[in-house]
């Protein structure tokens, strides 16, 4: 729980501090994170956590995992300026209708940050990614 706490906090300043310079300065993210390899491995963590994170699980009850690993991927990689055109739903259209309230939205994003430590992506590279996806949250949310 405390650490938790601390994920949050860390959260928010991330977001106050970089969400304006999220994309200008991130032309190249996608390669300092290691391209492809590390996207999938950073997918591949973040589904064995919000698939089987009680907190949230309940929301994916119907999820065909290979089919939202491949839509994330393409997804962190357009986002990091890799060479991907993401083709899924976009994120008002996917999660209207979920009520996903603040709380689970840091529920997933703590699970994210797990995903990226699994996978070894240095801390100053999570940042960059997290402020991106951080920029989503009223897109996602409902509260
Ligand atoms: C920045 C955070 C997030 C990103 C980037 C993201 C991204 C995505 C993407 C790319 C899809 C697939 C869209 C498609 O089918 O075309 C999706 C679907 C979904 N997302 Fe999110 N999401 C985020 C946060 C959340 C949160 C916080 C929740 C719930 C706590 C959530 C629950 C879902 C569910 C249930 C689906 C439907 C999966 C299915 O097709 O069965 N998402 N999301």
């Amino acid at each position: 729980m405390k650490n938790l706490t601390i994920k949050s906090i860390l959260f928010v300043i991330t977001l106050s501090c970089s969400l304006n310079q999220a994309h200008a300065s991130d032309d190249n993210l996608y390669q300092a994170l290691g391209g492809e390899p590390v996207i999938n491995t950073i997918t591949k963590e973040l589904l064995d956590r919000i698939l089987n994170n009680e907190k949230i699980a309940f929301l994916f009850e119907d999820t065909v995992r290979d089919e939202l690993h491949e839509k994330i991927v393409s997804q962190i990689c357009m986002e990091t300026g890799g060479p991907c055109v993401y083709e899924g739903l976009d994120m008002i259209e996917t999660h209207s209708g979920m009520d996903i309230k603040y709380s689970e939205f840091d529920v997933f994003v703590s699970d994210f940050i797990d995903a990226m430590e699994a996978a070894e992506v240095p801390y100053r590279l999570q940042n960059k990614v997290l402020a991106i996806f951080a920029s989503m949250r009223e897109d996602i949310t409902y509260e």
